[in-house]
């Protein structure tokens, strides 16, 4: 048994929840429900990133004081985490005192490593990212994934020397000190960490003036991925507590755009401020809506809360456990989403409910699901391919669907009662070993077969568990 820490990204609060920020969310939940089946003490920890320029303009923009306006979002976001049948253990908000607080302990400690200097170049307000001029022509100055123009900067600013650290980043990299799933993203910053330069660490208050007040500094404020990165471990206590217990984190869930900062800056200051580094960096893609970017000039925006009303939470994290790649970008259409409802009422409803006649009919009596081995699916969420370990529990119970179908208990009832009972106890017995691991992805639904088939007198759903409108 070990202390399990996992991380998701902390949103911006200048909007709504959407379908990207419900990816973190239902991945962190995937791991979290399967590291706490084999016995781990689990902490999930989620939160707001509130400060900046992005979010200041927002709420100017609103009419809203500042701080209401972020307390107004923040609440949306625990709110919705919760609608996603999702628990976390540690919710942070970087407007918190507390982290506040730490995250200033924190620069003295980076010491050193801190100097001040000129930054000249680009910056995207979107990403709230200094842009080098290579990454500038290369897209033509304007972002690729806020599709606007890059802002030039000429500021005095504090800098993060990430040159004290690159060569160890690289190694811990490579050797897989700090694993980066998938691969092909692990490549990719390789690549990039080459050419990254020091980093800016605070931007002047005269431009930003919603952050955290550099400690000894009151004309600077910090820039706010220094901020937002440091929530992963002022959420602990650090520095003020040992954070030894559940740190470093087993499993850190971001955004394949925002990974460059995690891989990145996030070890650099780790480094500073010698503290190990996070066992594992899980970048997931991008949902894309019918092929394209979700975008509101485009006007394909989809909300979670309209594919939830429609048949509730369940078939929504089935979707986008099953059918959206954990590490690849994933599409979602309504015609995908009712094509994938249907496949859960035949494949699972149905199953679900002729087993549960049946078990009336012939007086079977209820069990207890048990965990049995399972290489192939183990071998699948180790390597954080959470679909394809999904897809493993699916065949499975595809296959009891032609079980069923072949051994036909129902008719083997009329001329061996006693083999039909057997037979049925059986596939009941199978059905509620998989349905263990099921709980990892459609925990409700796992309750309710569990109580189904764990009656003793089991009755069949009055309502079939996902019914056909
Ligand atoms: N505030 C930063 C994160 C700081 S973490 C120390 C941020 N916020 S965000 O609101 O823009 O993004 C939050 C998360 O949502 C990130 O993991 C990001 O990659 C993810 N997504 C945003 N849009 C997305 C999609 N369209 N699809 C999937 N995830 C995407 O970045």
């Amino acid at each position: 048994m070990k202390n399990i820490y996992i991380t998701t990204a902390i949103p911006y609060v200048n909007g709504n929840p959407h379908l990207g920020h419900a990816m973190d969310y239902l991945l962190a939940d995937v791991w979290r429900r399967y590291m706490m089946m084999q016995g781990n003490t689990v902490r999930l920890q989620a939160g707001t990133d509130e400060h900046g320029s992005k979010i200041y303009k927002k709420a100017i923009d609103s009419g809203m004081p500042v701080k209401d306006f972020v307390d107004q979002n923040a609440q949306k976001f625990q709110d919705f985490i919760h609608s996603l049948g999702v628990e976390y253990t540690d919710f942070v908000r970087t407007t918190d005192e507390d982290h506040e607080r730490r995250c200033q302990l924190i620069w003295q400690k980076l010491g050193d490593h801190i100097y001040k200097g000129k930054y000249e170049g680009w910056y995207c307000e979107g990403c709230e990212g200094f842009v080098t001029d290579k990454e500038y022509a290369e897209n033509d100055g304007v972002c690729p994934d806020h599709r606007k123009p890059y802002t030039k900067l000429s500021e005095e600013n504090y800098y993060l020397r990430i040159s004290d650290f690159k060569d160890r980043i690289r190694e811990a990299i490579e050797s897989d000190e700090m694993k980066i799933t998938p691969t092909f993203r692990k490549k990719e910053f390789l690549n990039l960490l080459k050419d990254m330069p020091d980093v800016s660490i605070s931007r002047p208050k005269e431009s930003v003036a919603w952050g955290v007040p550099v400690p000894g500094d009151e004309d600077q404020v910090m820039y706010v991925w220094i901020d937002a990165l440091s929530n992963y471990v002022t959420i602990l206590g650090y520095p003020e507590n040992d954070i030894s217990d559940f740190w470093p984190a087993d499993t850190q869930i971001v955004g394949k755009d925002i990974l460059r900062f995690h891989a990145g800056i996030w070890p650099a200051m780790l480094m500073g401020l010698d503290l190990p580094l996070p066992k594992n960096l899980l970048a997931h893609g991008h949902i894309t809506v019918g092929g394209e970017k979700m975008s509101k000039s485009i006007g394909n925006v989809i909300a979670p809360e309209d594919i939830i009303e429609k048949h509730g939470v369940i078939p929504f994290r089935y979707y986008f456990s099953r059918h959206a790649s954990t590490t690849e970008d994933a599409d979602f259409t309504w015609e995908k989403y009712e094509a994938a409802y249907n496949e859960l009422a035949n494949d699972l409803g149905n199953l679900v409910q002729r087993l549960a006649t049946l078990a009336k009919k012939n007086e079977v009596k209820g069990s207890k699901g048990e965990l049995k081995e399972n290489a192939e699916f183990d071998d699948r969420m180790a390597k954080y391919e959470f679909n394809f370990a999904f897809e493993v529990i699916w065949k499975q119970i595809q296959d009891l669907n032609k079980r069923i179908d072949e051994e036909k208990p129902w008719a083997l009832a009329k001329t061996e009662p006693e083999k039909a009972k057997a037979v049925l106890a059986d596939i009941i017995q199978e059905l509620l070993n998989i349905n263990v691991r099921l709980g990892i992805f459609l925990p409700e639904t796992s309750e309710k077969i569990a109580e189904i088939f764990g009656a003793e007198a089991i009755e069949p759903p009055a309502t079939p568990l996902f019914p056909k409108n």
